[in-house]
């Protein structure tokens, strides 16, 4: 009975050369002819930085080595036909002529919605057929979502020879046909830091993202070594498994609230603010801090304060960490984790009662430091631990969920991958 309480599924990365293979077959399976080619696209995790991309902030993902296939091919007219691995006998169909923002329903609206984004755009794409075969767990707050739109952008701009896709500047703008299907056709908010994630990440690297509009690709990313094995380290990432949605309100709710706190305050965004205090106190730490309690006096409502709070000093601390870790700091840069997740647990009101649990017991069983990642109200934990930690944390965690009645986690580990290319 014990040994069945932390029982725990590690999620193992699909290869290239198997992904492509399954979805291939998935698509003339159901098609009956072959694709144009293979495309994939990684899940993501943020290091560090949430909720700080709507309010022109920065963030810190990696890609995972999860990733998301899509076997694809054009077609003469303007019908969209998908199919995913998860229900194989179910062909969901879209129109692009004539569609408009919502016009599609359920998860084909995500790769529906990408052709209607660019077609929108004026970008010469028609219908596509197209199978999916992912490995990133859905709904798990690992950008499952991102993860499948940009896949579908790369896809249609290899197969309709837009070259976007070949360069860094033009990913940026298939980025943001993938945010425009999110949030127009899906209804699902989002900032873009998993869209850029996916598309933008590089192998053994962080993507540092300044998220202030305006930006060229060149100036709103930089590339951060993050070699996890050269200081002893894995990361560990847990699904707990906890319901987890992004578009019943909460995250609508938060948005707007940041956005009302920083018209109050006279900023452009809570960036500005932010920038304001770190630029005023020159490096100290104390006026910094008095900085942020004299900009916090001026607004009147506590979950506003809170909020806010939460923004400005998640900020510094994507900073902080980038600083840490790459000077070999790993018990600040551990630190700083929990300090992230302290803020989104008492002041964003972000997490739930699984991601709490699996950080609190990440923390007490040895890890650097421990956060939820993504957009909470469900979803994942990544734990800071040293090498070949990560199985026996993993099952501490499992035991503590069985013995809450919560549902059973599943995890994985996660070296910094490669962002979204053709593999076949
Ligand atoms: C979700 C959104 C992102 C970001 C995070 C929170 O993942 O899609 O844009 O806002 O939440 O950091």
């Amino acid at each position: 009975m014990i040994a069945q309480d932390r029982d725990i599924r590690f999620i193992e990365a699909i290869t290239d050369a198997d992904g492509a293979h399954k979805a291939r077959e998935l698509f003339s399976r159901t098609f009956g002819y072959e694709p144009s080619g293979v495309w994939a696209a990684p899940g993501r995790v943020n290091l560090i930085g949430e909720h700080t991309d709507y309010n022109a902030g920065l963030c810190l993902p990696i890609a995972l080595p999860h990733r998301t296939f899509i076997a694809l091919a054009p077609r003469r007219d303007t019908r969209v036909r998908t199919v995913s691995a998860v229900r194989q006998d179910s062909v969901a169909e879209a129109e692009l002529e004539g569609l408009n923002a919502g016009g599609v329903a359920g998860w084909a609206a995500y790769p529906a919605g990408v052709a209607w984004a660019m077609r929108e755009h004026g970008m010469a794409v028609r219908g596509f057929d197209a199978a999916f075969v992912s490995c990133v767990p859905l709904g798990s707050g690992l950008s499952s979502s991102a993860a499948m739109t940009c896949s579908t952008a790369l896809a249609l701009d290899d197969v309709y020879g837009l070259g976007f896709g070949s360069t860094d500047e033009g990913r940026v703008t298939l980025i943001s046909m993938a945010v425009a299907s999110e949030n127009d056709m899906a209804g699902a908010s989002t900032g873009g830091l998993d869209q850029n994630a996916s598309m933008r990440c590089r192998a053994g690297k962080a993507l540092l993202l300044d998220c202030r509009p305006g930006l060229s690709a060149l100036e709103n990313v930089s590339q951060q070594d993050f070699d996890l094995a050269a200081y002893g380290l894995e990361l560990l990432v847990v699904d707990t498994c906890a319901p987890h949605q992004l578009n019943d309100g909460q995250y609508a709710a938060r948005r707007k609230t940041c956005e009302e706190a920083a018209a109050e305050l006279g900023v452009r965004n809570l960036r500005q603010a932010a920038d304001q205090i770190a630029d005023a106190s020159r490096g100290d730490a104390d006026r910094k801090r008095e900085g942020l309690d004299r900009v916090l006096a001026a607004l009147s409502d506590p979950t506003e304060i809170k909020r806010v709070r939460h923004v400005i000093t998640e900020i510094w601390r994507v900073e902080d960490f980038a600083e840490a870790f790459g000077s070999g700091d790993i018990r600040t840069a551990g630190s700083l984790f929990n300090a992230s997740h302290d803020s989104l647990r008492y002041d964003y009101e972000v997490t739930a009662p699984e991601l709490d649990t699996a950080v609190e017991v990440a923390r007490s069983n040895g890890a650097y430091g421990a956060r939820m990642t993504g957009g909470g109200f469900g979803g994942s934990i990544i734990a800071l631990v040293d090498k070949g930690q990560s199985r026996q944390l993993a099952e501490k965690i499992a035991e503590a969920f069985s013995a809450k009645g919560f549902r059973q986690p599943q995890a994985l580990t996660s070296v910094a991958s490669r962002a979204a290319e053709r593999v076949a």
